[in-house]
């Protein structure tokens, strides 16, 4: 069985202060043996975020990194400075990357591939836009991304990857996907993987639902067969967090 996986993506939100505020807020509401609980953190807000988190079942996560090493990048930050300040996940591909920061699959791919060279779990974001769901086109570009983001990625690592299905149009939109739309498609990503790898890997890997989920979506959304939690933005900044982690 896929241990659930639900994890919050602060974007540009709180400062270092702030996190450790709101971190101290949900620390009681978010523990649960159920599920892996993460924090995907502003770069700034790490270091604090994971000496805060300490002792309890929160991981922190990043919700960016670059694909080099080291060396001539300005404003960057690499994997190895992001595992030795302690954190385990990283977001790669968020639609906001890819709409404002030219963010492209083959960037997402390299990614992937430093994250996994580095062990750092990456939650890979997938999803379409509205005009592509209209067109119908959903399935295709989804396949797409899911396709490039895992070139040269082994089996064993994929299996311990995290996919985030995000439909743009749900996102921060209040809009949420209908547990049917989001279901087929985590199915379909489900599919894609076993075509690229095998049942086995398909079988293990993660795929979280995200845009606009929150504490009344939460529990329809988590139980359906292919959804193995959510990425969370707006509401994983509140107390309503600790209702989403603990869904049941
Ligand atoms: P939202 O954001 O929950 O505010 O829609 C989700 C995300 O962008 O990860």
């Amino acid at each position: 069985m896929r241990k659930k996986i639900i994890a919050g993506n602060w974007k540009m939100n709180m400062t270092p202060s702030e996190a450790i505020a709101l971190i101290e807020t949900l620390k009681p509401l978010v523990q649960t043996d159920e599920a892996d609980v993460v924090f995907c953190v502003p770069a700034i807000d790490i270091i604090p975020a994971v000496e805060a988190v300490k002792g309890t079942n929160i991981q922190i996560g990043a919700e960016n990194m670059y694909f080099e090493e080291k060396g001539a990048f300005t404003g960057e930050i690499s994997p190895a400075m992001l595992t030795d300040a302690g954190v385990k996940y990283v977001i790669i591909g968020h639609s906001e990357r890819r709409q404002y920061f030219a963010e492209t699959d083959e960037t997402v791919n390299k990614k992937v591939k430093k994250a996994f060279e580095h062990g750092i779990t990456p939650i890979i974001c997938c999803g379409e836009s509205l005009t592509q769901r209209e067109q119908g086109v959903t399935i295709d570009f989804i396949r797409q991304q899911i396709k490039i983001a895992f070139l040269d990625v082994t089996a064993d690592q994929a299996k311990t990857a995290v996919i985030a299905y995000e439909p743009i149009w749900a996102i921060g939109t209040g809009k949420v996907a209908t547990t049917e739309q989001a279901e087929e498609v985590c199915k379909a990503i489900r599919a894609c993987i076993g075509e690229i790898y095998d049942e086995a890997t398909a079988e293990a890997v993660r795929i979280q639902y995200g845009g606009s989920v929150s504490a009344a979506s939460a529990p329809e959304l988590f139980a359906q067969k292919d959804i193995d939690g959510g990425l969370v933005g707006g509401a994983a900044l509140k107390p309503d967090f600790g209702k989403i982690v603990n869904y049941k």
